[in-house]
């Protein structure tokens, strides 16, 4: 059974206590809503892959409630201190080599040498954190190939019955997963997400090269390319509509033209579109609709993020 509670008080903390206890929690950021668990334990990170019926063990990123925490699971240099500072708590994952310190299980890490942090700026998720009182690996809380959950009911109807509980915390605003800085050898955004690259760049002070993820980059392994996929066949860059086709339209530009239309942002607003688009493909993939019509999204801002996702939400599946 899962429980599905909002998140008060004494339901954070009884979230709390079923993360020290080995067990799965699901709860909100500001991102996407994560799948919880004490990320110091093999046994329990082992369950969140048997949960969402991962494949493989990808890498994933241990979330923590103070910057203490943090510097005791990985070693920042001065770049990974600058980008914090200016970032956090907020929608930004640095990879870093492990601390002599760290505890972050081998399995949550996929057996490397370095370590994915981020501090969420999400209320409940810091007061959950703190009530764990230990660093929780925590992927999106969907069934492995599903589009990310925005809305605790998404939760609910991807893992009822597969975890303990469900915290309830509205929303999420950014709608879209962290940006993954790493600062290993070099400064490299391995994917792009809720902080633009734009605002990475103005801290470290040059540009970053864009490079276009392939799903076997071995750096990142999480990142499948046929990830986010909806039932529905996604057609990108439409410039019109075909029969059967659902719309997920951007600044009214297929406005009229189908059946059922979403529009992410009528006033192509990239962060607004970026809050709006796995709620939207959810939405539109449960209208029937065989298919799913994009508009073209410019890729400025949050739009490099939203382009990455209906990219791989396109892609052929595996
Ligand atoms: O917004 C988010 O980041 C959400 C919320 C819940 O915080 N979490 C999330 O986690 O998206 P997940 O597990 O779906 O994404 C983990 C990503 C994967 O693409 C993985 O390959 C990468 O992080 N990653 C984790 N550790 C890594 C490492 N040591 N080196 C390279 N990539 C790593
Ligand atoms: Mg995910």
């Amino acid at each position: 059974m899962t429980a599905f509670k909002a998140a008060t008080t004494a339901a954070i903390a009884e979230g709390g206590a079923c993360l020290r206890a080995g067990r799965l929690v699901a709860f909100p950021t500001e991102t996407v809503y994560g799948l919880g668990a004490d990320a110091r334990s093999d046994v329990a990170v082992a369950q969140i892959y048997a949960a969402k019926g991962r494949p493989v063990f990808n890498p994933l990123i241990a979330h923590v409630a103070s910057r203490d925490l943090a510097e005791r699971e990985g070693r920042f240099d001065a770049t990974a201190r600058a980008l914090a500072d200016a970032f956090w708590p907020g929608p930004l994952t640095l990879v870093l080599p492990v601390a002599p310190t760290g505890s972050v299980s081998l399995l949550a890490r996929s057996g490397l040498d370095s370590v994915a942090l981020r501090m969420p700026a999400h209320p409940v998720a810091l007061a959950l954190l703190r009530a764990a009182g230990c660093p929780v690996a925590a992927p999106s809380a969907n069934r492995s190939g599903r589009i990310s959950p925005t809305e605790a009911a998404h939760v609910m109807a991807d893992l009822d019955g597969r975890i303990d509980l469900i915290l309830d915390g509205g929303a999420c605003s950014i709608g879209v997963e962290s940006t993954i800085v790493s600062c290993l050898d070099r400064v490299e955004i391995l994917r792009p997400g809720g902080l633009s690259r734009r605002a990475i760049e103005d801290v470290v002070g040059y540009r970053i090269d864009a490079r276009r993820h392939v799903e076997t980059a071995p750096v990142a392994p999480g990142l499948l390319l046929s990830h986010y996929a909806p039932r529905a066949a996604v057609r990108l860059g439409a410039s019109d509509v075909k029969a059967g086709e659902a719309v997920l339209d951007f600044g009214g530009r297929l406005v009229g033209q189908g059946a059922v239309t979403l529009d992410l942002s009528p006033g192509c607003d990239p962060t607004e579109a970026a809050a709006h688009l796995f709620a939207y493909l959810r939405q539109l993939d449960a209208s029937g609709a065989a298919g799913i019509a994009v508009a073209p999204i410019p890729d400025d801002g949050l739009g490099e993020a939203i382009n990455d996702r209906l990219r791989r939400a396109a892609a052929p599946r595996g």
